[in-house]
């Protein structure tokens, strides 16, 4: 179900539509109840901050949630500089436009649960410190590299940039276990910053890394997650052509951090295996 937007409408001169110039924020929504919220809230404020975007006020979003209705929901909020300005030179004053759809969601416990089948990228993230992290919606890079497959028993692709250094996956931040430790790739250079990851990141010890993909033949566990769909651990990793490259079987290893996810998401914790 489609609900009404705060603009119904985008005019063909929004600066997000003409030049990507804006942010987005995918936020899971349980019964008008937003996850994660104070980290989308964070990363917009960070968004809006670098871009030279006004941030709309509190008091325009917080009430967001509570109108997806009920049941579980994916709220999209998207908030571009507005219409005007000379080409890129953008108004001295921006006037943002703010639009937002709730969608019906459903997860997929079956990659909870059995593992995802993921495979290398051949497109490389290009590297913009200033960019790195957010969630803007120039997205071209992430649209070309899910272009790469179309195979349905493959459930993302990971991705590095021009210098071979792991980034993320296509819509998920990555992680793994090497000798007892966790890491995730460090994100100064590209990649979005995912909320569930800060709050991983926050309340364990995860250590950001700076390594290409060889990294992950040393891993004990390797998992993909997000703030809407969870944590899937990864049980095989193909390279771009896919072939099988690497794999893993689950264990409780895959459940400690998937646990931890789940309970800030209000996924399930545990699987019976
Ligand atoms: C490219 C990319 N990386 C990482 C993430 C994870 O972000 P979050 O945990 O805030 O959902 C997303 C979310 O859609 C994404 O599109």
């Amino acid at each position: 179900m489609t609900r009404p937007q705060v603009e119904p409408w985008v005019p063909a001169d929004d600066r997000g539509l003409a030049y990507g110039d804006g942010l987005f924020e995918t936020i899971l929504v349980r019964d008008g109840e937003p996850l994660l919220w104070p980290q989308h809230m964070a990363r917009l404020g960070r968004g809006c901050q670098r871009l030279g975007i006004p941030m709309p006020a509190a008091a325009e979003l917080d009430g967001l949630p509570a109108q997806a209705g009920p049941g579980l929901k994916v709220l999209k909020l998207i908030l571009t500089r507005g219409s005007g300005g000379r080409g890129y030179f953008a108004p001295p004053i921006a006037k943002p436009r703010l639009l937002w759809q709730a969608f019906d969601f459903a997860p997929q416990p079956q990659h909870w649960e059995s593992g995802v089948r993921v495979r290398h990228c051949r497109l490389q993230l290009s590297i913009q410190p200033l960019l790195a992290g957010l969630k803007h919606l120039n997205r071209l890079e992430n649209v070309l590299a899910r272009s790469e497959w179309d195979d349905p028993d493959v459930a993302e692709g990971v991705l590095c940039d021009t210098q071979g250094h792991l980034v993320e996956a296509t819509c998920m931040n990555l992680f793994w276990q090497r000798r007892g430790c966790l890491e995730t790739p460090r994100l100064d250079g590209s990649g979005v910053a995912g909320t569930l990851r800060a709050v991983l990141m926050e309340r364990l010890e995860i250590n950001e890394v700076t390594m290409g993909p060889e990294v992950l033949a040393e891993a004990e566990a390797v998992w993909l997650g997000n703030s809407v769909q969870g944590l899937w651990p990864v049980v095989r990793l193909d390279d771009a052509d896919g072939s099988r490259q690497l794999n893993w079987t689950l264990g409780p290893v895959h459940r400690t951090l998937q646990g931890k996810a789940h309970e800030l998401l209000g996924y399930p914790a545990t699987f019976a295996r």
